[in-house]
């Protein structure tokens, strides 16, 4: 698997509780944006981020955003 699967063409906006997350990187995970261990043998991991503080997170979900699990506008 060289490139992720994209799981939309639009960010997922989502409020959330301070704690700890793990984005997919891959694309297939059932439980999107979150990582569902599916990745296994396909050379992508999940990402890690922490968060500290209540707040609203735009979720990559093309998988293409070079900021990580946020999305950084590159599925336009
Ligand atoms: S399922 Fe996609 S990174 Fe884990």
């Amino acid at each position: 698997m060289d490139q992720p699967q994209s799981c939309g063409s639009k960010p997922l906006t989502q409020e959330v509780e301070p704690g700890t997350y793990f984005w997919c990187s891959c694309g297939l995970s059932t439980n999107q944006p979150f990582c569902d261990g599916a990745h296994k043998g396909t050379g992508f991991s999940p990402v890690k981020l922490v968060v500290e503080e209540k707040k609203k997170i735009f979720w990559c979900m093309c998988k293409a955003s070079k900021n990580g699990a946020h999305c950084d506008g590159s599925h336009k």
